[in-house]
């Protein structure tokens, strides 16, 4: 049976690195596993006081991610964090208390931006956070996406082969993680 991973982008922007770089993610997967895309530009901003009627769009988060064998996050950098975006849908994701939908799924992390250092920061930011929601996260191949602009066509498909071989490379990691840590 195919291995269900959850992937999510860490930007709403409509031209957005980073969901370009889920896309290729999706399209270089391996045949063994099956990746969805999952949508986080409908949850609400966290507030506990929509815990005692969940909205729709955070039980379909819920689902998304109990239905998953494991979760990979995309996260540009905003000043040297992660996205306050994917930062909302983890903290839903872990709500309500004692309900911590992540717990046990092994977890691997991309960080792109146009810039040179790779949103080194945002993945180590974004890291620590999932130590904290229990999730087995990938230690290597770290994946840096720097100069994320000359990485993509028109159409916003990633031509550069080196990223593409990096992309091959992870996944290969990625599924001997998940077979190792679910
Ligand atoms: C509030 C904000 C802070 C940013 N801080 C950083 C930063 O610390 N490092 C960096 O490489 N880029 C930074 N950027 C630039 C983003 O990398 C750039 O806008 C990128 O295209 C965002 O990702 P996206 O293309 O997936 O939307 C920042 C952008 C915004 C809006």
């Amino acid at each position: 049976m195919a291995i269900k991973v959850a992937t999510f982008s860490g930007s709403l922007r409509k031209d957005s690195f980073t969901t370009k770089l889920v896309k290729a993610f999706v399209q270089l997967a391996p045949n063994e596993v099956d990746v969805n895309i999952i949508d986080i530009s409908q949850l609400p901003l966290i507030n506990q006081d929509l815990e005692t009627n969940l909205p729709q769009s955070v039980k379909q988060l819920h689902s998304s991610i109990e239905q998953a064998d494991a979760v990979l996050l995309a996260t540009p950098e905003y000043n040297r964090s992660y996205s306050p975006v994917l930062k909302n849908a983890l903290d839903w994701g872990s709500r309500p208390e004692g309900q911590n939908k992540w717990k046990g799924k092994p977890v691997a992390v991309a960080g792109c931006t146009p810039y040179q250092l790779g949103a080194f920061g945002a993945v180590h930011h974004l890291r620590q956070v999932l130590t904290y929601l229990d999730m087995p996260a990938m230690q290597q191949p770290e994946f840096y996406l720097g100069k994320a602009g000359d990485k993509f066509n028109d159409k916003g498909e990633l031509t550069d082969q080196e990223t593409k071989d990096l992309i091959l490379q992870f996944w290969d990691a990625f599924i001997i993680w998940i077979n190792k840590t679910s």
